[in-house]
């Protein structure tokens, strides 16, 4: 017998850690259409580098302490520990419903996060940066933020038109200044630090413009009891800002938890109406702490409807969690990566949701699974045939279809969600067009079985690697065309179908002849708009 020698192949490399945040949201309202934006393009992204193979760690949570808390637990006559809990849990329970795969959810009022605000506080104020003085300024309690004269509008709050309150007194400031001309080198250095670029260019403007002065930290015990208390003065809470920015490294951990180490620094999400503190708090923070600051802030616009921001005082508020279920989260979740340009606004209306569910989904995508699954039932018993030679015409689809992935995970990486999309759809408008010139049932009529074969093992490959890009977008219509496919892909994982997507996109192939695939689907139904028949319509008939 021949002796059996083993080769031991050792792979050794790295991987990539990817650590992605949304904002902390206030618990002062219920979440809305805004909120899950974020939260959803966070989960999308996250997903999406788990698909790259990346070892990766997603952040969400709720700001619980200031007067805006105090003040709606207050309208309520609840007290705010009770009434915080409520709600952060109502934010907790909707994630759950939008498919959101968050590893933590973080609470500012967390005795983890308590007790690593006193740390920071502690460390900023033994290395001189914190001092005491007194201050008086235009104080708006609506954005929690005293107000220069300069920025005011008119002598109100440019935010809530309401005049500010002129407020006296001794506070404790972080030297925030000091940190000012290194900030602006670092953001001029590091192009992508803050982007798109037009976010980057309004926060070198804002450092330019020599407005920005040293932060105000604290807040009196006398007025607000509602937050953390400073390490080095009892008398003193901590400024929400200050507090609640420390949640991206409380939640992993900071200074010695293995999590910190292993996913810091991270990138951040937000929306532009808080460039600020994210870029310009944030880092002059962590600079003074003598930490790295963060990879990348990336700064989306807002939802708009009929032109004007969602709020609760003008009743537009969209729920996402009524649109989930009325149009279905697959469709809800495509719609919003596809509609909005990241970084500029976008307006939002049942009737653009249904009329995109429609053209994109039920008659492209929906569409072609239908037909191609119905035909290989019909042709192949709902087995992938193995493909003969490939003609030009099918070199070509395999083409298209690796071009569109490559352009998917270029774009989609680079936070351009519509364009990757868009690029992804010339792959599904193609393989319509590809079934339509073959006329697969013609070439069944005329008994053309190796045609027949290679038609639909284009198709059905193609369809695979639609189905792998759009799994961070839209993760249970994915995992059901996977199914349909023959795949085997278990419901609400954030565990990836495959971890090597680059290498997916690179090389045509990946179904097995063979496999059985679905005989029938209908993933996407088309919805039916019933017009409402103008009021004078029977008039105008006779
Ligand atoms: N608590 C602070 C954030 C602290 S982060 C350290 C806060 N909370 S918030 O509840 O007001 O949430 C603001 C965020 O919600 C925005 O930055 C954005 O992510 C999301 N949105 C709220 N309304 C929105 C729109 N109309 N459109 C898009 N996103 C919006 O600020």
């Amino acid at each position: 017998m021949q002796a059996q020698t083993q080769k031991i192949v050792v792979l050794s490399f790295t991987l990539n850690n990817f650590f992605l945040t949304t904002p902390i949201y206030y618990v002062n309202a219920q979440p809305h259409l805004g909120h899950a934006y974020s939260t959803i393009v966070a989960d999308s992204v996250t997903r999406f580098h788990k698909m790259l193979g990346e070892d990766t760690f997603f952040l969400t949570g709720t700001d619980e302490h200031g007067d805006k808390i105090v003040q709606a637990a207050g309208k309520q006559g609840r007290a705010p520990q009770d009434f915080v809990d409520e709600v952060s849990a109502s934010f907790q329970a909707v994630w759950l419903a939008l498919g959101i795969a968050n590893d933590h959810f973080v609470r500012t009022t967390d005795a983890a996060h308590k007790r690593t605000v006193q740390m920071f506080l502690q460390r900023v104020h033994n290395a001189g940066d914190i001092y005491f003085g007194e201050f008086g300024g235009h104080y708006c309690y609506g954005c929690e933020r005293f107000y220069t004269e300069k920025e005011l509008e008119n002598s109100l709050c440019p935010q809530h038109n309401i005049s500010p309150e002129f407020v006296s007194e001794k506070n404790y400031f972080f030297r925030m200044s000091k940190y000012l001309p290194w900030l602006k080198s670092y953001i001029e250095e590091h192009e992508n630090f803050i982007r798109p670029r037009r976010y980057r260019a309004e926060v070198l403007a804002m450092l330019e413009s020599g407005t920005l002065e040293d932060l105000c930290i604290s807040r009196p015990k006398t007025r607000l009891e509602w937050g953390i208390e400073l390490p080095f003065d009892d008398n003193y809470v901590c400024y929400v800002w200050f507090d609640a920015l420390i949640n991206y490294i409380s939640a992993i951990g900071w200074p010695d938890g293995p999590n910190y180490a292993r996913y810091w620094p991270g990138e951040h999400l937000v929306a532009k109406d808080i460039l600020k503190p994210h870029a310009v708090f944030w880092p002059a923070m962590l600079r003074a702490a003598g930490l790295p600051v963060y990879n990348h802030l990336n700064i989306h616009g807002y939802w708009l409807v009929r032109d004007t921001k969602m709020s609760k005082s003008l009743g537009n508020v969209i729920d996402p969690v009524d649109m989930g279920r009325r149009f279905g989260l697959s469709a809800f979740r495509y719609f919003l990566l596809r509609e909005m340009r990241f970084g500029e606004d976008a307006s939002f209306s049942e009737d653009m949701l249904i009329t995109r569910i429609n053209a994109d989904l039920a008659n492209d995508l929906g569409n072609l699974f239908s037909r191609v699954l119905s035909m290989t039932a019909k042709y192949f018993e709902s087995r992938v045939p193995a493909p003969f030679d490939l003609l030009q015409e099918d070199e070509t689809m395999a083409e298209l279809c690796l071009n569109s992935m490559q352009n998917f995970v270029q774009l989609f990486g680079n936070t351009q969600f519509d364009a990757a999309l868009e690029s992804l759809w010339e792959t599904v408008r193609g393989l319509n067009k590809y079934v339509d010139s073959q006329a697969p049932w013609a070439l069944y009529k005329q008994g053309n079985t190796e045609r027949l074969a290679t038609v639909m093992y284009v198709s059905l490959t193609s369809m695979r690697k639609v189905a792998l890009c759009l799994w961070p977008v839209m993760p249970e219509a994915s995992r059901q065309m996977l199914v349909q496919l023959g795949g085997d892909v278990a419901e609400n994982t954030p565990t990836p179908p495959v971890t090597d997507l680059k290498l997916e996109s690179s090389a045509f192939g990946g179904l097995v002849h063979g496999t059985a695939v679905a005989g029938a689907s209908n993933l996407f139904p088309r919805i039916e708009v019933k017009k409402e028949a103008p009021a004078n319509a029977k008039k105008q008939k006779n």
